[in-house]
């Protein structure tokens, strides 16, 4: 891992104050139910520790929840995660607030007893926060009463947004254990990866890709292509660069996973590798019938016992299905990032992580 340069809530005293902790709610949710949680629970252990080992007086959380584009969207309302989080913490009072601002969300935070968890409505029905609104932010303050911001939300810290951003610039502003832990296990594997190490990219577009592929073109010992990107012809004539070279069709003849010889290829280039990466999938997922690349390459990384990491949406997504009927499997790290993690891989800047407070 790499050494964290920001300073997270271990270095800050919370006691007696109201924390505003910045989480990714961005779940997936179909008629109000949530389909996966795993963005939820691992907000637990940074809401726990303010509360039960730094003593803070309240944790007010702010998140997205889908791309609302400023307006009200009943079915994008966080309610149902305010729900799931009470479940997830059946020991602390869970509440949830349709205000985000003003005078009812202050009546809110008022209302919330020391020691309990409030939720404030999904910010992006709020212009102002894709815009990185600093009035937006300092209304939010206002209201909440926070003296400490907490950046939690590892999946949104590639956005400068208000909640991200200028809320970051009024408040003190540290990092939690997520976003602590997911960055510095991404970084130590492009700084200091225990040799050699593996990078298996997948998915659909080579732009999206690319630079994540040039970026490990001279720290990965190896990297192999799959997915539609390799299906649609991609060549790289780096002496570490595999691309898949043969594929499973469908009976139109597109090429819709890899096939066994490419297949084997990785698998053995995971068991030589100490650190492997995988960020995207190998073949068409949703239908199991193209999913075996990528079941092949998930088990192999799950019975291994080196560092393996997971990035990008449909990955960890696919990553957490084999999971629920593989419980054998381990992973280092399951990113809850997609374009985070990408963004970071591909050595970019992260807005949300440079606004905090150095060491
Ligand atoms: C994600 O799901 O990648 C994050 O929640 C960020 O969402 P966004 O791409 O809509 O900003």
């Amino acid at each position: 891992m790499a050494e964290f340069r920001k300073k997270t809530i271990q270095d800050v005293d919370f006691a007696g104050k109201t924390v505003l902790v910045r989480v990714d709610y961005n779940v997936p949710i179909k008629d109000g139910v949530i389909q996966e949680d795993m963005r939820i629970s691992a907000s637990l252990s940074t809401i726990r520790y303010l509360l039960d080992e730094g003593f803070a007086r309240k944790v007010i959380l702010i998140s997205h929840l889908g791309r609302p584009d400023g307006a009200y969207v009943p079915e994008m309302s966080l309610a149902p995660c305010a729900q799931r989080l009470g479940e997830l913490l059946p020991d602390k009072v869970v509440r949830f607030s349709d205000m985000i601002y003003g005078q009812d969300a202050k009546d809110a935070v008022d209302a919330l007893p020391d020691g309990g968890v409030l939720l404030l409505e999904n910010l992006r029905f709020v212009p102002d926060e894709e815009a990185d609104s600093e009035q937006f932010a300092q209304e939010i303050v206002n209201a909440t009463g926070a003296e400490l911001f907490v950046q939690d939300g590892f999946a949104v810290i590639h956005r400068a947004h208000a909640s991200t951003d200028a809320i970051a610039r009024i408040l003190p502003s540290v990092a939690g254990f997520l976003v602590e832990n997911e960055v510095s296990r991404l970084e130590g594997a492009m700084k200091n990866p225990v040799r050699p190490l593996l990078v298996i990219v997948g998915g659909a577009k080579v732009s999206d890709k690319q630079p994540l592929i040039d970026k490990f073109l001279t720290i990965a010992d190896k990297i192999a292509v799959g997915g539609k990107i390799a299906a649609d012809g991609y060549k790289n004539s780096s002496p570490n660069v595999y691309v898949a070279e043969d594929f499973a069709e469908d009976g139109n003849g597109n090429k819709l996973d890899i096939g066994p010889i490419s297949t084997k290829k990785i698998v053995d280039m995971i068991k030589e590798s100490k650190t492997i990466v995988w960020n995207g999938t190998l073949g068409m997922v949703e239908d199991d019938r193209f999913a075996r690349g990528s079941f092949a390459v998930a088990q192999a990384m799950g019975e291994s016992r080196d560092m393996t990491i997971v990035g990008g949406g449909d990955t960890t997504g696919y990553v957490e299905k084999v999971l629920k009927t593989n419980g054998e499997l381990t992973f280092n790290l399951i990113s809850t990032g997609g374009g985070a993690s990408l963004e970071l891989l591909s050595g970019k800047k992260l807005p949300g992580l440079e606004v905090l407070q150095d060491k």
